[in-house]
Formats: C-alpha cells, sequence, structure tokens
C-alpha cells in the first residue's frame, strides 16, 4: 500500500476534537509540519488547557464544545482521537456535519457500530479512515511488499506483540483502563497486532481461541493472548499487555524464509532496518527515517483533495473490529465490557 501524497495548492483545513494526548504529541506536530493541511480549530471540554496547548499556532480558534467545531464552516475535515467508546458518535456527527473524518483506532467498539460509520460516510458523501498510523510506514510497506511479490514464500505463520506498562503512566483517570470508555489492552495496543495479521494474510482469520488476564481490581483486561486461524494451516500468534514493559514485534514466517520488524508499530522519528532471511542469506533493509503521523495526515489530505478513497480501507477497519470482538467472545470476556 503506496500513500499517494499530492501537495496541493491549497490545504486542507482541519479541526481536531479534544486534547487528547496523542493528538498533542504527535498528530497535531504532523499536521502543522505537513505539506497539504493546516490546522483551523481544536475543541475541547477545557477550552482553557486547549488555549494553553496551542498558543504557538497562529490563528487557532478554541471551542469549548465539539459541536461548535463541527458547526465551523471552513472546517474540511476531523481528527478525533476520544476515547475508544465516542469513536463512532463523534464520528458519525462529524460526518453528517459534512467533514471528512480521520478516526483514531479502534475505529470502533464493534463491527456493528463501524458499519454505521462507514453507511455515514456513504450517505454523506465524506471521506472516513481510522488512523492506523504505522501502516504508512516504508518499513510496513516494504515488507508487505516482499509477501507479495512471494519472497519467504506461502507465509504460515505471524507473531506479533505490543505491550507497555500502562499502569506507570501518571494519568490518574487514564482512558485506556476504563470499562466505559472501551478499554482494554487488545483495544489499546493490541489492535495493532490484529490489523497486522489481516494485512499479512489479506483477509480475517476463520477461527480464534483466546484468554485474557482481568484482575478483579482493575475495570478492563490488561493481558490478552490469542491464536488466530487464517486456514490450511497459516496461524496467527498475538499477544497484547498494558502490565507488561514496553515491547513490540512483528515477524512473518514464510515456508521460503522470514521477515522480522523490529519496532513494527511505534519506531520513532530514527532510522530502522527491517530484516529478510531467505535461502540462507540474511538482508538488512535500510529505512531512513520519517514521520509515520505526518505521512497519514498527508495521505489522508491528498484524498479529500482528489476525492479518491484512502489506500486504508474501511472493509480492513470491519473486519478488524470483527476479529476483536471474536476474540473476546473466544476467551469469555464479556463485549462491550458492561453490557
Ligand atoms: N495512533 C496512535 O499512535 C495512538 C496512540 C495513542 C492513542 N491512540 C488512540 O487515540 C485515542 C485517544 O487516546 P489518548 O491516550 O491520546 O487519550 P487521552 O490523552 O486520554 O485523551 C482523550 C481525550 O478525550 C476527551 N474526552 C472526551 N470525553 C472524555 C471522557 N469521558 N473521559 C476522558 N476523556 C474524554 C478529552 O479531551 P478534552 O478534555 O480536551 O475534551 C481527553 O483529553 C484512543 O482511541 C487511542 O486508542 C492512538
Amino acid at each position: 500500500m503506496q500513500p499517494d501524497i499530492i501537495t496541493h495548492p491549497e490545504p486542507v483545513r482541519w479541526g481536531v476534537l479534544s486534547v487528547a494526548n496523542i493528538g498533542v504529541e504527535r498528530v497535531v506536530p504532523a499536521l502543522l509540519a505537513s505539506s497539504n493541511g493546516q490546522l483551523v480549530a481544536v475543541a475541547s471540554r477545557n477550552p482553557h488547557r486547549a488555549s494553553e496547548l496551542f498558543a504557538h499556532v497562529p490563528r487557532v480558534r478554541i471551542y469549548g464544545a465539539y459541536e461548535s467545531l463541527l458547526e465551523d464552516p471552513e472546517i474540511e475535515a476531523v481528527y478525533i482521537p476520544l476515547p475508544n467508546s465516542l469513536h463512532a458518535e463523534w464520528s458519525i456527527k462529524a460526518l453528517e456535519a459534512g467533514k471528512h473524518v480521520l478516526c483514531e483506532k479502534p475505529m470502533a467498539v464493534t463491527a456493528q457500530q463501524g458499519l454505521l460509520m462507514v453507511e455515514a460516510a456513504r450517505v454523506h458523501d465524506r471521506l472516513l479512515m481510522e488512523a492506523f498510523m504505522f501502516r504508512f510506514h516504508p518499513q510496513i510497506l516494504w515488507a508487505l511488499e516482499q509477501v507479495n511479490a512471494g519472497r519467504i514464500g506461502t507465509v504460515k505463520l505471524v507473531r506479533a506483540s505490543f505491550a507497555f506498562n500502562m499502569l506507570l503512566l501518571p494519568r490518574p483517570h487514564n482512558i485506556h483502563l476504563q470499562a466505559d470508555l472501551a478499554g482494554g489492552s487488545l483495544m489499546d495496543v493490541g489492535s495493532y497486532t490484529v490489523n497486522f495479521c489481516r494485512a499479512v494474510f489479506g483477509r480475517s482469520p476463520t477461527a480464534i481461541a483466546a484468554r485474557v488476564y482481568k484482575p478483579d481490581d482493575s475495570q478492563v483486561e490488561l493481558a490478552t493472548n490469542a491464536v488466530l486461524d487464517f486456514g490450511n494451516g497459516r496461524f496467527g500468534l498475538i499477544d497484547s499487555s498494558t502490565d507488561l514493559p514496553s515491547r513490540q514485534v512483528a515477524e512473518i514466517h514464510g515456508e521460503g524464509g522470514s521477515i522480522s520488524i523490529p519496532t513494527p508499530f511505534t519506531p520513532g522519528d530514527v532510522d530502522v532496518e527491517v530484516i529478510l532471511s531467505v535461502e540462507g542469506q540474511t538482508i538488512h533493509q535500510h529505512i531512513a527515517r520519517v514521520d509515520q503521523y505526518r505521512l497519514e495526515v498527508e495521505h489522508f489530505g491528498a484524498c479529500v483533495r482528489s476525492g479518491t478513497p484512502p489506500a486504508f480501507s474501511l472493509a480492513e477497519s470491519i473486519e478488524d473490529l470483527a476479529t476483536i470482538e471474536s476474540i473476546y467472545r473466544s476467551a469469555g470476556y464479556p463485549w462491550p465490557i458492561g453490557s
């Protein structure tokens, strides 16, 4: 999936819903640095804080209610980094207001919610994309190209892990640990591993076996382990944790070789390498540093300007949501939690 970057003299005018950490730290800086985007407004339940955080952005408008931002006729595209449980509601409201929507991952809580979002995008003729930024990094594109070119033969096993210790973060009301906001390790970091397996095999799993770890004093699961069966002896082995030290794994094992991506999901702004082992040879493919968030927003902006659907498809997003639901169901974990 090669993002199609088109620069255009008229930048896409963006609004952002909330001062979420991921927006402030990554996506808004990427948007400000982008070749085709302009930050017009931010809405927050705490407009004073938003004013302080975005004081460095010339002429940015600050709204004290999300609805007010959606009523701003100048805004063309909205970035939504709200808690998972609010993605569907606010994406649909934004689409109904005539805005294009880049919604954080996972796109919704259930596939059913995701389908409502897709339908709203269709009815209002606006673009919708899930913000899986790692899919725009050249290291992932290169690895998938090798798979699709048959470099390692038929893929039989994908291993993907993503862990970090959320409990160490100084966040008193961490959204990822709250049931009513659809937290949980699979919803947070595990969603990357689900997406990666599906991207490699090009389809959803046909069967799933899974277990979760949810201590009595936690509202949500803190670890998920799953076997995804893609048929004909092809498997995905995934694990996610929010109570282990940081760890990322993405390995693709084919009948003729393997590919390993040492920092697959959040490589940071550094040079990276992908390791291809085939026929007794090991190739270290060097990939120069990029800002994958900037590639993501530039791709979406280019799609808005050209009217073409994003390279990262909604069909994939919906299938990933269905897989997440199946994993939880297999583990006997009530989902949506609290229902
Ligand atoms: N792609 C990535 O690299 C990446 C990384 C991390 C997270 N994410 C995703 O981004 C989303 C946000 O994650 P985050 O860790 O950045 O979140 P966060 O810092 O906790 O921010 C969430 C924001 O949502 C708003 N909000 C509205 N209703 C809320 C409620 N009832 N409780 C708490 N906050 C509420 C708040 O903004 P206001 O007070 O300003 O209204 C809050 O700042 C999640 O969907 C997550 O999966 C993506």
